[in-house]
């Protein structure tokens, strides 16, 4: 079924949408964009996407295109207009089109297109079955902490662990774990607290990742933020990931050798719960605020 996406002002089928060959997301991949989970019809932790947004912007020099109130509206009409119950947003902002040169263009209009993805989240069978993961070296730029549509080196894991045989890949940097191919990488130490990554510019500042940290503080899960190395997930309890499209995810190999006994664990299944516990209540919080509207 065709979709109606959002292109600079207007919801256009998608067939119709059109951006310019000059377009520097195309040319030079000068973008930045966001992804936002739809649970019953909502957006789960948006605020936190769009604070993000205004992140990488910043970080780029470039300027909301306008305000969040606005994007969330498009977000949301964009949600009604495709019936989209379960599945993601997509958000993208480019630099805008001009003749094709290196520095900042003066006066380009910022490109701002959004579209949705429909698909399963909450019960996503390979969240019940959990993932395999092989570990690759971490090729992308020095910059991850900014979401820029220069994914190629994250594509190219992704395909990498798929002809392995296995379902995505942990990128590794002097031994240390950095990310997943799209999203946070965590273990369960064997006394049962969370080890992940501390932010700064290697890794992407998950808004999943900061909504479990969360989560297991309140539960009275220790966390600890520091760099752990492949040797150590391998020997991890447990195993998991975080992002807008996943939740909370379980690892259950890592190379091939199995993560704890092999299967999804009691802290990743516990805060996979709760969060979609979680995601549900906001979703049910924002169709009352749209009712009362
Ligand atoms: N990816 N790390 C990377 C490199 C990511 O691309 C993502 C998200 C995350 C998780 O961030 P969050 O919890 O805010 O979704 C971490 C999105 C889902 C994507 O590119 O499709």
């Amino acid at each position: 079924m065709s979709r109606t996406v959002y292109v600079n002002g207007n919801f256009v089928d998608e067939a119709d949408a059109r951006i310019s060959v000059f377009d520097r997301a195309f040319l030079f991949a000068d973008a930045v964009y966001e992804v936002s989970a739809v649970i019953g019809g909502a957006m789960i932790d948006n605020d936190a996407h769009l604070a993000r947004l205004r992140r990488s912007l910043d970080a780029l020099g470039m300027h909301m295109p306008c305000e969040e109130s606005r994007i969330a509206a498009i977000q949301n009409e964009l949600i009604r207009r495709n019936a989209l119950d379960e599945g993601a947003v997509y958000l993208q902002v480019s630099r805008g089109a001009a003749d094709r040169d290196f520095k900042y263009p003066k006066n380009a209009t910022p490109t701002l297109v959004s579209f949705t993805q429909a698909r399963r989240i909450v019960d996503d069978p390979v969240a019940e079955r959990g993932i395999d993961v092989v570990v690759v070296p971490d090729l992308r730029w020095k910059r991850r902490d900014i979401k820029t549509v220069g994914l190629l080196a994250a594509c190219m894991a992704k395909q990498q662990a798929l002809d392995a045989g296995a379902d995505d890949a942990w990128m590794v940097e002097n031994g240390m774990v950095t990310e997943g191919t799209s999203n946070n990488a965590h273990i369960v130490t064997g006394e049962g607290g969370i080890v992940t990554r501390q932010l700064g510019n290697e890794i992407l500042h998950g808004v999943t990742r900061a909504a479990i940290l969360e989560l297991s503080h309140r539960e009275g899960i220790d966390v600890q933020e520091r760099a752990f190395s492949v040797e150590e997930a391998k020997a991890a309890r447990e195993a998991f990931i975080t992002s807008a499209t996943t939740f909370v995810c379980p690892v259950v190999r890592i190379d091939s050798q199995p993560v704890g006994d092999g299967r999804p664990g009691p802290v990743t299944r516990r805060l996979r719960q709760l969060y979609i516990e979680m995601a549900r209540a906001e979703a049910a919080r924002s169709k009352s605020d749209a009712v009362a509207r």
